[in-house]
């Protein structure tokens, strides 16, 4: 198995990565560190011990709390019309939380945690503001060699990086979700993306998952009627909800994700389904496994054998206020992306992903959670 601390926002997409992460059989989650961005620290660690419970993980794996506002500047949290007030609306199924998060701190809980893990054998998965991890390594700067992988969900490259339907901003092609050239995570943290990608131990093990990668997962009616039904049709095992084979939980997370589908229309007007940026961030570490999501592209453009990926210089404008930012003035948050030669090393970022296996992979770890 490999071993995975998983920071995170929670957040509705957070909510797949937390599954995901935790029933995968091949991760072994060792913990969970909770960061300000979807909504208050406050919100985001409560929405994290609630959906533990949830999934039945509440004893096994801790959650730590960790930092309420970005290293070098004032917390900005999500607009209320993509993950609601409470960083997780859309549902009344989620369940009173039943862990409480662990006095220790997320940053020393992770290094603890990391730490305990032989050297080149541990990830780090990210799904919000770098934060914990830029003061993670701010803190413990030995914990860049001792990771096999940092992956993250972050940035956007644009320009035709891949066909995913981002729509349009003014007439342009729209770069960034937040602001016109930023991705939300990137843009909460500049500071500690920026020193995350300019870190010359991590740049040969950091994988990124950018919206042009996320937009290309959307939660479509399809694949929503599949989560909440199952595979077969109908879901078993007895925890039924009501209704034809639901269980509880399967409900619970599809009006999760039928809410946000909802605020992706209104707000973005994406029609077929919400991307489910997150937990693309968790399946990066299973390439190279026999359980890998095949990222195809990414693969098939290199006649060398695997693991001959596509890799890339990141840099990340950090000038400009949030204001700014916001009114299109400074393009602060945005990652510039630049192809290296093969061989040199780099950022890894998927350009493409096989959907079907990823939906599936999901579905299966709804499955095992259903039946624990
Ligand atoms: C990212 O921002 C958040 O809204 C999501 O949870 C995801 O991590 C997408 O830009
Ligand atoms: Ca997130």
């Amino acid at each position: 198995q490999i071993p995975v601390w998983l920071d995170c926002d929670p957040g509705h997409d957070d909510a797949f990565a937390i599954l995901l992460a935790a029933y995968h059989p091949r991760i072994k989650l060792l913990g969970i560190s909770t960061v300000f961005g979807n909504a208050s620290l406050e919100n985001t660690t409560h929405n994290a011990a609630s959906l533990l419970t949830a999934i039945g993980k509440h004893n096994d794996i801790p959650l730590h709390i960790g930092q309420p506002k970005a290293l070098e500047r004032p917390a900005l949290h999500a607009p209320t019309d993509i993950h609601g007030i409470t960083g997780l609306d859309g549902t009344e199924l989620l369940p009173k939380p039943e862990c409480a998060p662990s006095p220790v701190p997320a940053v020393q809980a992770m290094a603890e945690a990391l730490r305990a893990q032989p050297p080149g054998t541990a990830w780090l998965v990210a799904t919000g503001a770098l934060t914990n991890v830029g003061a993670l390594l701010r803190a413990h700067p030995d914990m860049a060699e001792h990771l096999a992988g940092l992956s993250l969900m972050g940035g956007s490259v644009g320009g035709g990086f891949s066909d995913a339907p981002l729509g349009q901003v003014d007439g342009k092609d729209r770069i960034g979700n937040y602001t016109p050239y930023a991705e939300f995570n990137i843009l909460v943290d500049p500071e500690a993306a920026a020193e995350i990608f300019a870190n010359p131990a991590l740049r040969r093990k950091t994988a990124i998952v950018p919206l042009d990668l996320s937009h290309q997962v959307l939660a479509t009616e399809d694949v929503r009627n599949l989560l909440l039904l199952g595979k077969n049709g109908a879901a078993v095992n007895g925890n039924a909800a009501g209704g034809e084979g639901k269980t509880k939980l399967r409900q619970m997370l599809v009006e999760l994700l039928y809410y946000f589908a909802q605020t992706y229309a209104t707000t973005f007007g994406i029609a077929a389904g919400p991307p489910l940026h997150d937990p693309l961030a968790v399946a990066l570490v299973l390439t190279g496994t026999p359980d890998e999501i095949p990222f195809p592209d990414w693969d098939a453009q290199k006649s060398a054998p695997p693991p001959h990926h596509e890799r890339f210089e990141v840099t990340v404008v950090t000038e400009g206020s949030f204001e700014e930012a916001r009114e299109g003035k400074k393009e602060t948050g945005r990652t510039i992306v630049k192809l290296l030669p093969p061989g040199e090393e780099g950022v890894r970022i998927p350009r493409s992903v096989d959907t079907a296996k990823f939906w599936q992979v999901i579905e299966e770890c709804m499955e095992r959670a259903d039946e624990a």
